[in-house]
């Protein structure tokens, strides 16, 4: 039996992996739920799951669970309590799945004990994604990606040799405004862009989707999980979502990964991935599907993706200011404050003013993670939101 921990629980992954979860009750137990605010999603969820212990790293959100939860049940309400239901000696797995960079310390703290961490929170990997892989190299903690281009390439890669990676190729499904008239993107609402075409996926990571800064990010944290120099990573577009990554090798073969888009596949291969478990995803009929497509990425439609070039080639510190802007910019979005198209211009603006070095510890992240968030939140301002 494999005791987990699930970090940030109460969102669409941590729904996902319940789900997965409750088809295994028989090999995986539930240690702890950590939420946020949604305290209502976090009852149904404990008394789903039955966890030791539950914790809402927002007190208010725990007060309001006092009194509620089935008999014996632990309540949390701290990230410091986020931190030791992670970290708890007899916990085998911590599916990391916080959204922003404000899930590092908990994840990090799951990989400094040596955990089996399911990283969903790709925040993570951007904003520290050196410090992350060296604490994992260190302790032993094994980082198996849930993103599911990653889980894709992890499953391409394994059994190769590394030397003969010519490229990783990440797909990506292009968002709602694949098509749309660039000259019409500014008027973008936020209820548009978090209507994504293939995933059903929490607000951030929608709206990431929309702008391909999920991308752009998702191509930072592979360049940690897998250990790949920045010029053999790419994304193509891809709008079934049907091929979720590929890796080409020296010989000319392109070796794939394919399934429905549906996140209990990647959760369940993170989760454990041999011998594979059942995940309650549908099969694959590529018949039905009839046909695949595939486009090269328009980095004009969609700056992020030539933003991210130089982000790859530079130092940490880019990455820690491209990921904080970027968070800023697209809650801004989400509040009404600035445009669709501003999210990214945002960004650059803020790239274009930060320093590019390399980054020695944590305090240094958090340290550059907070001027960016403040620079960004001026700028925000300057521009009247
Ligand atoms: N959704 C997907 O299909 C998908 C696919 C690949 C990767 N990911 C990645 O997985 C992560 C989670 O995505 P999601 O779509 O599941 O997000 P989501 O639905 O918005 O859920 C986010 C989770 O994080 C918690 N949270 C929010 N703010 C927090 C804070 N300040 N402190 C602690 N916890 C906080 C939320 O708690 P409350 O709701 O209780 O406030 C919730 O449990 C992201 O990094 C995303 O990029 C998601």
């Amino acid at each position: 039996m494999k005791r987990i921990t699930i970090l940030g629980a109460t969102g669409s992954i941590g729904g996902s992996t319940a789900d997965v979860l409750l088809r295994h009750t028989q090999d995986f137990q539930v240690y702890a739920l950590v939420g946020h605010r949604n305290h209502e999603r976090m009852l149904e969820l404990a008394q789903a799951l039955q966890p030791q212990w539950v914790v809402m790293t927002d007190s208010e959100a725990a007060a309001a669970l006092k009194g509620k939860l089935p008999q014996g049940m632990k309540l949390g309400d701290s990230m410091d309590h986020a931190i030791a239901v992670a970290t708890e000696s007899s916990v085998d797995i911590v599916l990391a799945a916080m959204v922003g960079a404000v899930g590092l310390p908990a994840a990090l703290a799951a990989v400094n004990a040596g955990k089996r961490v399911a990283l969903a929170n790709k925040e993570c990997l951007v904003t520290a994604g050196r410090l992350f892989m060296q604490a994992a190299a260190k302790s032993g903690a094994q980082v198996v990606p849930v993103d599911s281009e990653h889980a894709a390439v992890h499953q391409c890669l394994a059994g190769h040799d590394k030397a003969s990676i010519r490229r990783v190729i990440l797909t990506a499904s292009g968002g709602p405004f694949r098509d749309r008239d660039p000259a019409t993107m500014q008027t973008i609402t936020p209820a548009e862009a978090v209507a994504h075409p293939n995933w059903d996926m929490g607000a951030k990571i929608s709206i990431d989707s929309a702008t391909m800064m999920n991308k752009a990010l998702e191509l930072i944290e592979a360049r940690w999980l897998f250990d790949i120099e920045p010029d053999k990573l790419t994304a193509i577009i891809h709008p079934q979502s049907i091929v979720h990554g590929m890796v080409e090798y020296t010989d000319g073969s392109v070796v794939a990964q394919l399934a429905e888009p549906d996140m209990r596949g990647p959760i369940a291969y993170a989760l454990q991935m041999q011998p594979r478990l059942a995940s309650g995803i549908s099969f694959l009929d590529l018949a039905k599907h009839g046909q695949l497509d595939f486009q090269a990425v328009d980095a004009q439609r969609f700056p992020a993706m030539r933003l991210v070039a130089d982000v790859l080639q530079g130092g940490d510190s880019l990455a820690i200011a491209f990921n904080a802007a970027n968070e800023v910019a697209n809650q801004a979005f989400r509040d009404l404050r600035i445009g669709f198209m501003d999210i990214v211009q945002i960004v650059e603006k803020v790239l274009e003013i930060s320093e590019d070095v390399s980054v020695q510890s944590l305090d240094e992240v958090w340290s550059r993670d907070r001027e960016s968030r403040s620079i960004t939140e001026s700028m925000i301002q300057s521009l009247g939101g």
